[in-house]
């Protein structure tokens, strides 16, 4: 079975990424420190990709391991960081066995995402941290227009949570992959039900936030 990435993966670390030229648009490791915040011993990245946060998680002084469905994408993750091929829906991880999980800009890409939720706090030790940063759920590309990123037309959609390759630009993920979305209660209520405890808030990205994060802990 191929993964829907595994399509784009050249793209993603090629020509997503490199148009980036190295700028962390969406503030991912102002974030990940203050969510995450330094630490040792392994950290899971759920949904790794191509190992775009690795260098991210060791400036904190993790050691980062990726997990993902992609194989594509973990050609070039392996590059990165030690990896593994798996389901975040059913993690090859013993029950309570880390401190801390991470997932950047994976839950849109996860119509099971609580279900991954529930491997998650299955597999953190108790207090173990699970960080989520998630594409922001008031200001998603299904139905967030951000053709003038000025003025951001929010057109109806919020409440729709069917994928979708709806999207207002063709040089994004949406439109070659699709999506799925949770309304912002729908996406905290689940965290809730996994039994991991919202501790701490942050955005990314401006003049209107692309992306909301979130420190979890297991009870
Ligand atoms: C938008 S990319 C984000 C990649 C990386 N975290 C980053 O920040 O660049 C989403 C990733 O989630 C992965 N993914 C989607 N569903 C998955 C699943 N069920 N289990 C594991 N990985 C999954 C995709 O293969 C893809 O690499």
């Amino acid at each position: 079975m191929r993964a829907r990435y595994d399509d784009i993966a050249d793209w993603y670390e090629h020509d997503f990424l490199a148009a980036q030229q190295g700028a962390d648009l969406l503030e991912l490791a102002r974030l990940l420190a203050d969510l995450l915040g330094p630490g040792s011993g392994p950290c899971l990245e759920i949904g790794c990709g191509t190992g775009a946060n690795a260098g991210r998680l060791r400036a904190l002084g993790w050691t980062p391991v990726g997990l993902d469905i992609s194989w594509g994408m973990l050609g070039h993750a392996s590059a990165r960081m030690p990896v593994t091929q798996g389901d975040a829906e059913c993690l090859p991880i013993a029950d309570g066995s880390l401190a801390a999980v991470v997932t950047v800009l994976t839950h849109t890409d996860m119509p099971g995402y609580p279900a991954v939720l529930r491997e998650v706090s299955r597999v953190l030790r108790p207090g173990g941290v699970f960080v989520h940063l998630g594409v922001h759920p008031c200001f998603c590309g299904g139905f967030a227009d951000r053709s003038d990123p000025a003025a951001i037309v929010i057109n109806p959609g919020y409440r729709d949570t069917q994928w979708t390759t709806a999207s207002w630009t063709a040089n994004g993920l949406r439109d070659k992959v699709g999506a799925t979305h949770l309304p912002l209660p729908d996406l905290l209520n689940e965290f809730l039900a996994a039994g991991l405890v919202l501790e701490r808030f942050g955005e990314g990205g401006s003049p209107t936030p692309v992306l909301l994060g979130m420190r979890t802990r297991k009870e």
